[in-house]
């Protein structure tokens, strides 16, 4: 067997023969002319002229090779207190039906469909039977509002949208049939119609000849084979927070995106075809995409569809029960789920109620995993706990401990060493590379490896802009951290106005921007404060115009209720506070970062180009009363 340091300079340094070799094991109807096409460089291309099929190789492929009999999705939902399962050959039956659904409402390759359901197989259906036909599906997240489903519906013009009556939170049942009617109401591109499943918990009202009633449409579906696309084309578009209130479409293309994921099983997460693989997130996130769906499919695994959450539904013992139920032996999942975990049920009790021995790592991702959570974990669990760093844009992880090549001792903090394809480098603001230890923006060398974006949905100059302009040669992560004497990285922040709340990751200017539409406010700034639970929580600081004499809390409570209609619930948006004025440079920018350090008590630095220092101490007083700044 090869170690790490060999792969990873193999990797690097013949990148085409490396990744060219991998790609054999992928079903391919034709193979490539290029595996690295650098024709349009800096936007760099994998495996040009290859065709290929994503579902062949999640189901079909599977089925000609004997696992039609193995369960490929086990859904869990701790909510209704159900499981059920599909088999790999049950699956590619409703999703070559669920395939000829959608070409029956005119979906044909390239079209696109969004997805907004909650955690249900039939969302997996959906999502396949796109791939199958090769349309480019586009999973909206259940926690976002109508306004934020309509950006997307005119952002990607989809061409039907496939969604469920009802997604199911702990404590309420979200209606997403209303939600959805009145985000085609607000967008200026209206789908040809929807296809929607009725869950029992409530039924949706429909529009005759609009919409379609999922079971209805699958009675009479006609199956369809799978459709060759192009390696390069879209497999789906993602969209993800950036910094403005125009969210980024990020696009996922067919063939690198397999042959990354596909490997990532084995060497990453050292998991075996047939084995239980469980990513307790949600598919409207990049993780869920990549692997509740599409990786442990690629590799034969049986991947686990989970509806709850980590504390409450009904215990903080929930994970543990899965776990020991359906036999997993990967868990991965964000921080602040074992966050919760850890305060409900500081000393374990609740796992020793279960046998959890059959897990064999747990992997995390979504933020920085703090020091104390691993250890609590790596101590209750008795396994490997893997911190591992990636992205929406990236589709896999930048940086992880490799389980499957070569397990690296762990240094709290870090997620290990960059994966082999990736090579990183820290450099400051004139792009030179800085002494290990030292801070700056994290970068990595063009061309990425396969499985990362080749661009932004509609946006390919914003997709320059944001990523490749600064540091020429690199693309940008947006992460600020540094690499140690021994190649470790270190992620400490973002470099932008993105936060990252209970692993979700939200744009503060999106937040800023509902804002300032409230009538009584005249500007706002919105940071991120830490947080023991959630890692961070978006705050707003508000300035009213002047002439508003309504009572403070009033129009807080307005603002707060405002975000959650325009935004969602997820945004988590529930601090905020009235203040005189806000702390800006000279030239007029707003130090959000001054005022976040001021709120959690962290050192700061009197910005010298600060305008008047004396509104800090303002600022100070104003976040104590929402109980901040008090170190
Ligand atoms: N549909 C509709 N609403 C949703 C939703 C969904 N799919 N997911 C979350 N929400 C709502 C919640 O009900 C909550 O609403 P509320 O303000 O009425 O309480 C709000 O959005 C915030 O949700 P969340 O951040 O999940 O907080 P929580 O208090 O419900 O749960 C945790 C806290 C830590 C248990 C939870 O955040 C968690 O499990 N996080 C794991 C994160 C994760 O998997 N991230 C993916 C990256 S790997
Ligand atoms: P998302 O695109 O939603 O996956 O969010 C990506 C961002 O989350 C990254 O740019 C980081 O800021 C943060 N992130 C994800 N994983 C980690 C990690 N393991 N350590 C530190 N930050 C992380």
């Amino acid at each position: 067997m090869n170690s790490f340091e060999e792969v990873y300079k193999e990797a690097c340094e013949n990148p085409e023969s490396y990744w060219a070799e991998i790609a054999e094991q992928v079903h391919w109807y034709e193979k490539w002319d290029k595996v690295i096409d650098d024709s349009d460089a800096p936007f760099y291309r994998w495996f040009t002229g290859a065709q290929t099929n994503v579902c062949f190789n999640a189901i079909d492929l599977h089925v000609k090779e004997g696992r039609g009999e193995q369960v490929a999705i086990i859904h869990d939902s701790a909510i209704t207190n159900s499981v059920s399962k599909l088999t790999y050959l049950e699956l590619q039956d409703q999703v070559s039906r669920f395939a000829g659904v959608l070409s029956s409402h005119g979906v044909a390759k390239g079209d696109r469909v969004i997805v907004y359901m909650p955690m249900v197989p039939e969302a997996v259906v959906a999502m396949l039977a796109c791939a199958r036909i090769g349309a480019v599906h586009s999973v909206v997240f259940g926690g976002f509002a109508s306004n934020e489903l309509a950006v997307r519906i005119d952002d990607c013009e989809p061409k039907l949208i496939v969604a469920a009556s009802c997604g199911l939170e702990p404590s309420r049942t979200v209606e997403y049939k209303p939600l959805l009617d009145e985000a085609i109401e607000i967008a200026t591109h209206k789908p040809d119609g929807c296809v929607v499943l009725q869950r029992p918990q409530s039924r949706a009202n429909m529009t005759k000849g609009y919409d379609f009633d999922w079971e209805e449409v699958m009675k009479t579906a006609s199956p369809m084979d799978c459709v060759p696309v192009a390696a390069t084309d879209p497999l789906y578009i993602l969209y993800t927070s950036g910094t403005t209130g125009q969210p980024k479409g990020v696009i996922r293309d067919t063939g690198g995106g397999m042959v990354s994921l596909k490997w990532s099983m084995k060497n990453i997460y050292n998991s075996n075809p047939g084995d239980v693989y469980w990513a307790a997130s949600d598919i409207g996130w990049v993780v869920g995409h990549s692997y509740i769906v599409y990786a442990p499919l690629f590799h034969g695994n049986t991947t686990l569809l989970f509806e709850g959450k980590p504390v409450g539904t009904p215990d903080a013992g929930v994970f543990w029960r899965v776990i020991s139920e359906h036999n997993v032996k990967v868990l991965f999942t964000a921080p602040t789920a074992f966050r919760a975990i850890k305060k409900e049920d500081p000393t374990g009790q609740y796992l020793k109620k279960y046998d959890v021995s059959c897990l064999e790592s747990l992997f995390l991702a979504g933020e920085r995993t703090d020091p104390d959570t691993l250890n609590w974990a790596k101590e209750k669990l008795g396994v490997p706990v893997i911190d591992h760093w990636w992205q929406t844009e990236t589709g896999w992880a930048i940086c992880s401990n490799c389980l499957g090549i070569e397990q690296l001792p762990v240094k709290d903090g870090s997620p290990t060493r960059a994966v082999p394809g990736w090579q990183l480098s820290v450099l400051d603001e004139g792009g030179n590379e800085v002494k290990p230890g030292e801070i700056g923006a994290l970068v990595a060398k063009l061309p990425l490896p396969p499985g990362t974006f080749p661009s932004l949905w509609n946006a390919q100059e914003r997709h320059f802009d944001s990523y490749l302009k600064t540091f020429p040669g690199y693309y940008e992560t947006g992460d600020a951290g540094y690499i140690d004497e021994d190649g470790y990285v270190f992620v400490m922040s973002r470099t932008d106005d993105v936060i990252n709340v209970a692993g979700h990751r939200l744009s503060t200017g999106a937040i800023e921007e509902v804002l300032a539409s409230h009538p009584d406010v005249a500007e706002c700034a919105v940071m991120g404060v830490n947080d023991a639970l959630k890692g961070e929580l978006p705050l707003g600081c508000l300035v009213l115009n002047s002439g508003v004499d309504r009572d403070d809390q009033e129009i807080i409570s307005e603002c707060v209720q405002l975000v959650r209609a325009k935004i969602g619930p997820v945004a988590a948006f529930k601090l905020a506070v009235v203040v005189g004025r806000l702390p800006k440079t000279r030239s007029g920018k707003i130090l959000r970062g001054t005022m976040k350090k001021i709120a959690d008590s962290t050192e700061w630095k009197m910005p010298a180009t600060i305008d008047d220092p004396a509104i800090l101490d303002e600022i100070e007083v104003s976040l104590q009363s929402l109980g901040y700044a008090e170190g």
